[in-house]
């Protein structure tokens, strides 16, 4: 996520904004920049990259006393020096974080209103918005207030104004932002990392409230312009929890962000309408066959994506490791969709394989994260999903939103193919829309997994069984557990056991059963009975309650629409791992001999 640092006061404001900056990098970033007011100017600095490269641009002994810096996490367009923050339109210099939603319709407004635009990036539109009400209503405060109005997503925002070089207005919506007040001068920051060096005592921003800084006092407005008192609060923690916003872990975290990553990955493609979802993958639908190229957890969200499209969509979808697929004689054809998936963009196997596919002049889209990333620009379309910077090796919440984008596509693609009718659109657009509430409610009930992974974790040897999509969920539950906590796992298609595997069960076997998939629900449970008559311990997860009690240990998925269902399984089995790892005492966020991204073969 971007990073927001402002500073007004008696000393030198780029020294401050610079280690505000880098107090913030753990948010992650790829361009940084800062506004200064210099001898009644508004200057700005931006740089693609690490802070280095815009300090190595700066004087930061120049004479200023206000400014504004910004380290930006790519959202809309290009990690460049053009998109890179801060913006600025007529009078306005802003800083931004969060997505703006209707920034199409805006910047259709605004350049019928003769504005024009350098960057691709939403904030300019905001940028200018202001600007544009300020014209109008030659009132700062006013023109932030109606802003605040016409605006739509997520935003925080620090702006200054070349008509008013004694002040910076703060205001956000969603996106957090705190304002603090200091013997060393006055700071608005994303978070608290950025002013612990100068306070640890700030107040919170709240949603569509105002404040103005100036050298000696800060004012806080509410949305109707009224006037309000702040409470206080205190940071009590180090640099290193406040980072992680007071969670232990950047992992769990991450798994507490991911109500707000469906959000915002599902809002970016979706608006509620079948259309919205047409505008975005009409290009999709001309395929016959698709190929699911991918790596580890990213390998894992195709898995699941073949078992949505292939159920919803009929048609064919062939998943493959990238590793594999590169060497191996394809067969596909011009009627075959290459879908890549990377967290980074930046996975070696996987940017081959695209390459591979591009090189025999086959259609590649790539669903990533990293906004300009390699295989995001080397694939010929690519759908971002809005997971925001993930820190933790362990991906949590980019699976969840890669997943989330295979929902979409198999509802499209199955609409599309007439194989979904208005009738279950309704049911599966109502689920959709109860998501966000369903997946916090879920990780909500984290002691319920905890109470299950102190009953585990001193295992050495965790099976995973599930049939068909809860196989693939089996592959990444199984994924999560061993990369942290180091036990040996395995997930098992729970139909093949008997073929084998089944002679590794013997008494006290943790035996992880996923059973969510009602047309095979009935086959898993004599799979679950078999082992458990063999001594295992089974630990049930399923959206089913059922009388009679044929496994150990239970826990209760909500149920959704199958289309959906995974994005709701997973996240027990991300948080028992998790805890199984903490019980163990292991380097959760950054595990032994793995890397966040694996750019070599
Ligand atoms: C997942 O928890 C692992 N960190 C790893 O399997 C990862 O999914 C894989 O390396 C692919 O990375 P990518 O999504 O960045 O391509």
């Amino acid at each position: 996520m971007c990073g927001i640092i402002g500073y007004i006061g008696k000393e030198k404001c780029l020294p401050k904004i610079i280690h505000g900056l880098e107090c913030l990098e753990y948010r992650g970033y790829d361009s940084a920049g800062v506004a200064y007011i210099n001898n009644k100017n508004i200057i700005i600095n931006k740089e693609k990259g690490k802070i280095i490269n815009l300090k190595n641009n700066l004087n930061l002994e120049n004479e200023s006393y206000i400014g504004i810096g910004h380290t930006r996490w790519a959202t809309h367009g290009e990690a460049n020096k053009i998109n890179a923050h801060p913006h600025q339109v007529g009078k306005f210099t802003i800083v931004h974080n969060g997505i703006i939603e209707n920034y199409s319709e805006l910047k259709k407004m605004l350049e019928k209103n003769k504005y024009s635009f350098k960057s691709e990036t939403d904030t300019e539109i905001a940028c200018a918005l202001i600007d544009y009400l300020y014209n109008k209503e030659k009132d700062i405060l006013k023109a932030i207030e109606k802003a605040l109005k016409t605006l739509e997503g997520s935003y925080a925002l620090g702006i200054i104004c070349s008509d008013d070089l004694e002040h910076i207005y703060a205001v956000k919506k969603t996106s957090p932002l705190i304002i603090a007040s200091s013997k060393f001068g006055n700071f608005i920051a994303s978070d608290v990392p950025a002013i612990l060096e100068f306070t640890n005592k700030y107040y919170l921003l709240n949603d569509a409230e105002i404040c103005i800084l100036s050298t000696d006092k800060l004012e806080f407005y509410n949305q109707d312009l009224k006037n309000i008192k702040k409470q206080i609060k205190t940071f009590e923690g180090t640099y290193e929890s406040a980072a992680k916003g007071g969670y232990e872990h950047f992992m769990l975290k991450e798994i507490n962000e991911q109500d707000k990553v469906f959000k915002d990955t599902i809002n970016y493609y979706f608006d509620g309408t079948i259309k919205s979802l047409e505008k975005n993958f009409i290009g999709f639908s001309k395929f016959k066959k698709i190929d699911i190229i991918a790596c580890g957890s990213a390998y894992h969200t195709g898995l699941i994506g073949k078992s949505l499209i292939e159920k919803y969509a009929n048609i064919p979808v062939n998943v493959e490791i990238a590793s594999e697929y590169r060497y191996k004689k394809s067969f596909y054809d011009k009627k075959t969709l290459v879908i890549l998936v990377s967290q980074s963009g930046e996975t070696a196997d996987t940017l081959a394989a695209l390459k591979k596919a591009k090189e025999d002049g086959i259609k590649t889209l790539a669903i990533v994260n990293v906004i300009g990333s390699t295989i995001a620009r080397e694939a010929d379309e690519v759908i971002y999903i809005k997971a925001g910077c993930e820190i933790a090796v362990a991906t949590t919440k980019a699976y969840l939103a890669q997943v989330a984008i295979f929902s979409l596509l198999a509802i499209y693609l199955g609409y599309h193919n007439k194989l979904i009718d208005n009738d279950d659109l309704k049911e599966i657009f109502k689920e959709l829309n109860k998501m966000p509430s369903l997946i916090k409610k879920t990780i909500s009930k984290a002691n319920n997994y905890y109470d299950i992974a102190e009953k585990i974790y001193k295992n050495n040897q965790i099976f995973f069984i599930g049939r068909g999509i809860d196989y693939a969920l089996c592959m990444e539950a199984s994924l999560k557990l061993k990369e942290i906590s180091y036990i040996n796992s395995v997930a098992y298609q729970a139909g093949e056991l008997k073929h084998g595997t089944i002679s590794l069960i013997e008494k006290n076997r943790v035996v992880i059963a996923i059973a969510t998939d009602e047309e095979l629900i009935n086959k898993t449970i004599s799979n679950i009975k078999e082992v458990k008559a063999r001594g295992a311990h089974v630990i049930l997860v399923t959206n089913t309650n059922f009388a009679e009690k044929f496994y150990d240990d239970l826990i209760i998925v909500q149920k959704t629409h199958p289309i959906l269902q995974p994005i709701l399984t997973i996240i027990p089995m991300q948080l028992l791992a998790y805890k199984v790892a903490k019980n163990k005492g292991c380097d959760i966020d950054k595990p032994r001999n793995l890397a966040k991204s694996v750019t070599v073969e």
